[in-house]
């Protein structure tokens, strides 16, 4: 048992840990430079730009922008935890972490989440044996021969049977330790109304065991075998269970997604279940219709490619159009597989098998932009001019957001051909288009920026696409990235850091990103010491996702070597913040003045004082 506070004991793990030792046991690394490089293993590439430093003991991606120190990498390789991945390397290096001085409340949650785990388990296990062998399971077992799953789909997916009975989960789990509390806080079992004691949730129906990615049962799904509502009952939502965190069949399919580098999205349990049994094991199901941004979170980390198979139905159409929103706002390559004649995965696999469904994957599946743009030519009628201009603005923003100028290039040609336009036309709307939405979008996004970052990257790593022109296009407020560069450089040349400070005062940044990383920064700046654990540790202390990503890009962005060439760039950023604070007072004192005027105290002492201050700042800034 270990006398460390968890703060420790993570520092221990960093010193510990070598993360270029780490990583080459999962990515061929090659020193160019003070860094390693390699190809990435989040995403398919066939150019390395995924990068390591010994010296500050993080990874980083230029392609697709995942970075983060060790714990993080082993999180995203193997898909855990934060403290899922920590355990994994404190056993790497023989730390003791699950030590009773560990934070009391982190050992109580865990303890009860193993519990609940415990608990979950014990019942599917029960369900699954009624299924097997008890007389009334007999209609659940002539169901599953009818849909064509078999005896080994019902084991590995340990399919389960509830009786149609009040309190037969309820009974046997009170013999088996479990109090009648924590059934119903598990949402197994149900209260009676008037505090006339409990029943179970689910009777005579066929139990689909949920499982998270790591094969722990954490849920059911239970179909109803006669007609009834609901057809799918599901677990109540609780503090360890949340139907819209899990993928059906993810524990299962990780692997060959991860080396297929594609992930099939079905929608139900049958789908995917009957997918596996069919051999085709990169399929995973969203459990119903409304995919959540976590569903696609956990799925990307897998794959970068997703073929969305949702049913062709009204429902299916418009799950469909949401789910690849949502799934390209987390950074998949989306596609769309349409089967013909309207059937779900589990009928048309079942009806035509592997090699029919593997043949349609190619026939049938489209870009996500080729799928909307035969929804939008299905809505309008593109064969007059009304229709075609609809049909095209429609598909002007998903345009706008596409990364590559060679995509972007193919679409336009595909948009051209298909509603019979010269590419021309359509490239003169496209600017227009890209003109209009940064005139109003007044407010810098930081989608913008990550983008813009990814562009940037893109054409500065694959010589094919040169500069992209897009990039320059897009809007990207000087002030900023001037703070980030400022940023950037501190972190290189702690020295730069007292002259910015005189120069533009304690508060160096406006951006709140900036801020937050600058507030844990600074701490370890001040107390630099050159030691594995440093930035790795700050990157956890930030606890923000999108912090943690800027600080990690920021750090695997260089700075020239040269003094006098990094003295006249910090001028150079001194000046471009100076500018735009100087902008945001005079807006601000133009306010002021108006409202004072207009409440007819522009005479006042106040006003005059405002006035000249504002006049300054206008000659200052050569304003006119
Ligand atoms: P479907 O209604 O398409 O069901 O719902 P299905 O999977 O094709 O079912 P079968 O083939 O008729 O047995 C798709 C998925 O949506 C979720 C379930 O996960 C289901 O598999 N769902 C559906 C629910 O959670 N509750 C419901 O009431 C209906
Ligand atoms: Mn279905």
């Amino acid at each position: 048992m270990s006398k460390y506070s968890q703060n420790e004991i993570l520092a221990e793990i960093y010193t510990r840990t070598d993360i270029v030792d780490l990583i080459s046991e999962y990515v061929v690394l090659r020193k160019k430079g003070k860094d390693y490089w390699g190809r990435c293993p989040f995403h398919l590439e066939d150019t390395p730009s995924f990068t390591v430093s010994p010296d500050k003991q993080l990874f980083y991606c230029f392609g697709c922008q995942t970075g983060g120190n060790a714990i993080n990498f082993i999180q995203k390789k193997d898909g855990l935890t934060f403290w899922e991945a920590a355990a994994v390397l404190a056993e790497r290096v023989g730390v003791e972490l699950n030590s009773k001085e560990n934070s009391p409340t982190r050992q109580r949650e865990y303890s009860e989440k193993q519990k609940f785990w415990r608990m979950q388990a014990a019942a599917a296990a029960f369900y699954h044996e009624l299924l097997l062998v008890s007389p009334e399971g007999q209609v659940a077992r002539d169901y599953l021969t009818r849909r064509g799953i078999n005896e080994e789909s019902i084991k590995r997916f340990q399919l389960g049977f509830s009786l149609p009975a009040w309190d037969a989960l309820l009974r046997h789990l009170l013999n088996q330790g479990f109090s009648a509390q924590e059934l119903a806080q598990a949402g197994l079992i149900v209260a009676r109304g008037g505090g006339g004691g409990y029943y179970d949730r689910f009777r005579g129906r066929l139990m689909f065991p949920i499982y998270n990615y790591m094969g722990k049962i954490v849920g059911f799904g239970g179909r109803i075998l006669e007609s009834g509502e609901p057809k799918y009952l599901n677990s109540a939502e609780s503090r360890f269970f949340s139907k819209g965190d899990h993928l059906y069949g993810l524990h299962m399919a990780r692997t060959s997604i991860q080396h297929s580098q594609q992930a099939i999205l079905v929608e139900g349990y049958l789908d995917v279940i009957t997918a596996h049994q069919f051999g085709i094991t990169n399929v995973v199901g969203s459990l119903g219709t409304a995919l959540t941004e976590t569903q696609a979170r956990l799925l990307v980390r897998y794959s970068p490619e997703v073929i969305l198979a949702y049913d062709t139905d009204q429902a299916g159409v418009a799950a469909t159009m949401r789910g690849i929103e949502i799934l390209r706002s987390q950074g998949a390559r989306v596609k769309v597989l349409t089967l013909p004649d309207g059937k779900d995965p589990d009928e048309f696999i079942q009806k035509h098998g592997r090699e029919a469904f593997q043949n349609a994957l190619r026939k049938w599946t489209q870009g996500f932009f080729a799928y909307k743009l035969r929804r939008a030519c299905e809505r309008y009628d593109w064969g007059n001019v009304t229709g075609k201009v609809a049909v095209v603005e429609e598909l002007l923003p998903d345009l706008a957001q596409v990364n590559s100028e060679i995509e972007q290039q193919e679409y336009i040609r595909l948009l051209a051909r298909t509603v019979d336009i010269s590419e021309e036309a359509i490239v003169a709307d496209f600017r227009k288009y890209l003109g209009k939405t940064r005139k109003t979008g007044t407010n810098w996004d930081r989608n913008a920026q990550f983008r813009h970052n990814k562009i940037e990257v893109r054409a500065l790593t694959n010589p094919l696409l040169g500069k992209s022109k897009l990039a320059e296009r897009i809007n990207r407020p000087a002030h900023l990235m001037a703070e980030r560069k400022l940023l950037q450089m501190i972190l290189e040349d702690c020295s730069v850091w007292p002259k910015a400070e005189a120069e533009l005062g304690p508060d160096l940044f406006t951006d709140e990103y900036l801020q937050k990383i600058w507030a844990h920064l600074r701490n370890y700046l001040a107390n630099r010491v050159y030691n594995r654990e440093g930035l790795a540790r700050v990157i956890d202390e930030l606890d923000d996702p999108a912090c943690q990503s800027l600080l990690t890009e920021i750090c695997f962005h260089d700075c020239p070597a040269d003094v006098e060439q990094r003295e006249r760039l910090l001028d150079d950023y001194i000046k471009t913040i100076k500018r735009y604070r100087g902008q945001q007072r005079i807006e601000q004192l133009r306010q002021q003045i108006i409202t004072l005027s207009e409440a007819g105290l522009a005479e006042t002492t106040e006003a005059k004082n405002l006035m000249s201050e504002y006049q300054a700042l206008l000659r200052e800034h050569k304003v006119k």
